[in-house]
């Protein structure tokens, strides 16, 4: 299946499982691999991360740099905005485009969440009527965040770009450089009476690039690996980082996108925090020059993003449960 799913030369294809495929198989334990950004060998980093990137598709980062107290003020006005009357969050709700407040209580088929999602970078796409204005925290707190993120995720795709033999700003200028889209998305799964006849949001892959992820204490997000969803253990102060469609289509398939999923716990809240890099939605995105030739043909079409993106869309389910 994972060839199937990565490496499909069809130029019509788009990866993504049915979810019926996805739910027949067997739960594992978790072993997902876990960097520690801090160490000082840096050949050695960027062999770990590539070979996460490989063969995993997720990986955990550990001392990332990013202050635990903003990550801890993130959770804190994120919660707080979901706390409020249902009225004030509807006031939010989605509109045409992505951006906005849902809810999604549907059991017996994947989704029993409320979410939020915004753009947060670069300003010029920032719409701020889908920023809470309460707590009134919420603006400055997320502001200070993405100006961490956004350095963490460049360092990031600068080893990942090491880790191919490229430039270290190869993947980030394939995204658009300084015009990369940077977003985010919280979701809210509240206690499910029957988790096992819903998942908080279907069985996917990140239709961007890379996904660094804040998950709170509550155990429930899995990914698939070797024909089975392995739970990923929680780790105080750690980011879930996941390569995303664009990775995998810009690295010719040498950066494996990971299929996750979301399920619920019958006692306790789970909420998460995704921070996607996406590429400008008018870059042409597609396996680089470099990384094909004679010997290794692209196995991708090379697609602009925002019809990647529409065409994707169409092709879920739900499209409401999209996740960039
Ligand atoms: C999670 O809630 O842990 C993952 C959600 C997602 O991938 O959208
Ligand atoms: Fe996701």
């Amino acid at each position: 299946m994972d060839d199937e799913r990565n490496h499909n030369t069809s130029p019509s294809s788009f990866p993504y499982l049915s979810k019926q495929l996805a739910r027949s198989t067997l739960e594992g334990s978790a072993d997902v691999p876990v960097v520690d950004l801090s160490v000082s060998d840096e050949e050695l980093l960027v062999h770990e991360l590539t070979k996460a990137s490989q063969e995993w598709g997720v990986f955990q980062v550990v001392n990332q740099g990013i202050p635990t107290e903003l990550m801890q003020q993130l959770q804190v006005v994120g919660k707080q905005f979901f706390d409020l009357p249902e009225a004030e969050k509807e006031a939010m709700a989605k509109g045409e485009d992505f951006e906005g407040y849902r809810r999604n209580y549907l059991e017996g088929i994947e989704a029993w969440d409320e979410h939020l999602f915004h753009r947060l970078s670069p300003p010029s796409i920032v719409n701020y009527e889908y920023w809470p204005k309460n707590p009134p925290q919420y603006r400055e707190v997320n502001e200070e965040y993405t100006r961490h993120m956004k350095k963490l995720t460049e360092k990031i795709l600068g080893w990942l770009s090491d880790g191919l033999g490229l430039p270290s700003v190869a993947l980030l200028q394939s995204l658009g450089g300084e015009t990369a889209e940077y977003l985010i998305r919280i979701n809210y799964y509240p206690p499910s009476p029957k988790p096992e006849l819903a998942l908080g949001g279907a069985a996917h892959t990140d239709i961007g690039a890379i996904t660094l992820l804040i998950p709170n204490e509550v155990p429930g997000l899995q990914v698939f690996k070797d024909e089975q969803w392995l739970g990923v253990n929680y780790i105080n102060s750690a980011l879930v980082v996941f390569i995303g469609d664009q990775l995998m289509r810009i690295s010719n398939g040498r950066y494996k996108n990971v299929l996750h999923r979301p399920t619920l716990d019958k006692e306790r809240l789970r909420i998460s925090w995704p921070f996607f890099a996406a590429p400008r939605d008018d870059m042409s995105v597609g396996p680089l020059p470099e990384l094909t030739g004679d010997e290794n043909p692209p196995k991708f079409q090379t697609i602009v993003y925002k019809d990647y993106l529409k065409e994707t869309m169409k092709n879920w389910a739900l499209d409401k449960l999209y996740s960039l």
